[in-house]
């Protein structure tokens, strides 16, 4: 079967295809056909975050060309024979009716080209920003109705959960059916959640932030230092060089809820004490210091929440997921703390948002339903 996968929850417009096949009942084995992402960060950066109204319409821009070499890559895509179902292509204009220019794209795109091969649509119905979510979505409706192809909506932290089991530069990969229960620790810029996940679609959150997502407190923090944003890849550059140099930091920035029984987290406190100590010492401090010791604070909280959580329900197999997985500190703290565990980690390209994650997911939770009934939900949770 090939899977035609679509993301449009934040600031990365992304399409990707995926080959499945099932081997037994024990694996099934994929291949990677294209993976395409178009990245809004630049546009973002000027701003110092993202802006939903910028984001949908650069989403709504990119959408067509995105489609287009996706399926190049696949070799799935043929010149135009015959003429384009008028009906067919009248649903897709009322669907995309509120996206300013996506139809007119997409009309150029039918008129031209045939599209070959592919058996089942997925599209990111949430979490996320609901602007963003809804244009990705509509443009996955419309292509639903246009090549008469099922959609299936899936959730976005399910997608960053099992992309993980895409190997390292490989197109392909083996998913075995044998390996839950596990834990899985999601961290990026919406979400910080500990999930025991017990089997396909069956999800337990053990703990989740109260306010602050990590991957947000890592860009906020970065934004009072001046650095661009995504902050998060920028602090740890700066933070491991600090690591390189000093053994230790000074400031010692709190640790919230470190201590508490509970799995949940808490950044907002975190963020406010290094606002705090910036605003004080505008003059003379150390920006990679102050980016280390907000590292080494927010990475504590994770790490011992993870850990207790690892031992608590006896699990020996981790995954992480989500924007913040990319954290090089983290990764090296959670190896050293959890030697006896298996730890599963994206691959670099499929740490951020992606599309193939989205595909993945839904050969698994392939329910598809009318398009009429698929709507975005910002705050789409995992569990229930
Ligand atoms: O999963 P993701 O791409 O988008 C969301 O669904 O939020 O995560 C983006 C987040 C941003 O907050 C970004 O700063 C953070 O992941 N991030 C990192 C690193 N790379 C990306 N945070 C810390 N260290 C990194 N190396
Ligand atoms: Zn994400």
């Amino acid at each position: 079967m090939k899977i035609l996968g679509i993301e449009t929850s934040c600031d990365e417009t992304a399409i990707a295809i995926l080959s499945t096949q099932k081997d037994s009942d024990e694996e099934t084995h994929f291949e990677i056909l294209s993976n395409c992402i178009a990245s809004q960060a630049q546009i973002h950066a000027k701003y110092g975050g993202v802006f939903p109204a910028v984001a949908k319409r650069e989403h709504a821009k990119a959408l067509v060309p995105i489609l287009e070499l996706a399926l190049r890559e696949a070799g799935m895509i043929q010149e135009k024979s015959g003429e384009v179902d008028k009906t067919r292509l009248e649903k897709a204009k009322e669907i995309l009716e509120r996206e300013t220019g996506l139809y007119e794209d997409l009309l150029v795109f039918a008129k031209k080209y045939d599209i070959k091969g592919v058996d089942q649509l997925a599209v990111t119905r949430g979490p996320g920003l609901e602007p963003t979510l809804w244009v990705g979505i509509n443009f996955a409706k419309a292509l639903s109705v246009l090549w008469d192809i099922p959609l299936i909506p899936i959730n976005h932290m399910e997608g960053h959960i099992f992309s993980v089991f895409a190997e390292d530069g490989n197109k392909n990969f083996t998913i075995r059916e044998d390996m839950f229960p596990f834990i899985s620790l999601l961290v990026s810029g919406g979400h910080s959640e500990l999930v025991k996940v017990d089997g396909w679609g069956m999800y337990k959150i053990l703990g989740e932030t109260k306010d602050d997502a990590v991957g947000e407190a890592f860009d906020k923090v970065a934004r009072m230092l001046g650095l661009p944003y995504p902050g998060g890849p920028e602090i740890s550059k700066i933070a491991d060089k600090h690591r390189k140099i000093h053994e230790k930091e000074e400031i010692g920035f709190p640790r919230p809820m470190m201590h508490e029984k509970s799995y949940d987290f808490s950044f907002s406190g975190l963020k406010t004490a290094v606002r705090y100590y910036v605003e004080k010492n505008q003059d003379d401090m150390d920006k990679s210091e102050v980016a280390r010791a907000f590292e080494d604070a927010a990475v504590d909280v994770l790490v011992k929440k993870t850990v207790d959580a690892m031992k608590e329900f006896g699990s020996n197999m981790l995954v992480v997921g989500g924007g913040v997985a990319a954290n090089s500190y983290l990764k090296e703290r959670l190896i050293k703390e959890l030697s006896d565990t298996k730890i599963f980690y994206p691959r670099s390209d499929l740490s951020g948002d992606n599309a193939l994650m989205v595909a993945i997911a839904s050969f698994y939770f392939g329910q598809s339903i009318p398009v009429d009934e698929i709507r975005a939900e910002g705050n789409l949770r995992i569990e229930g």
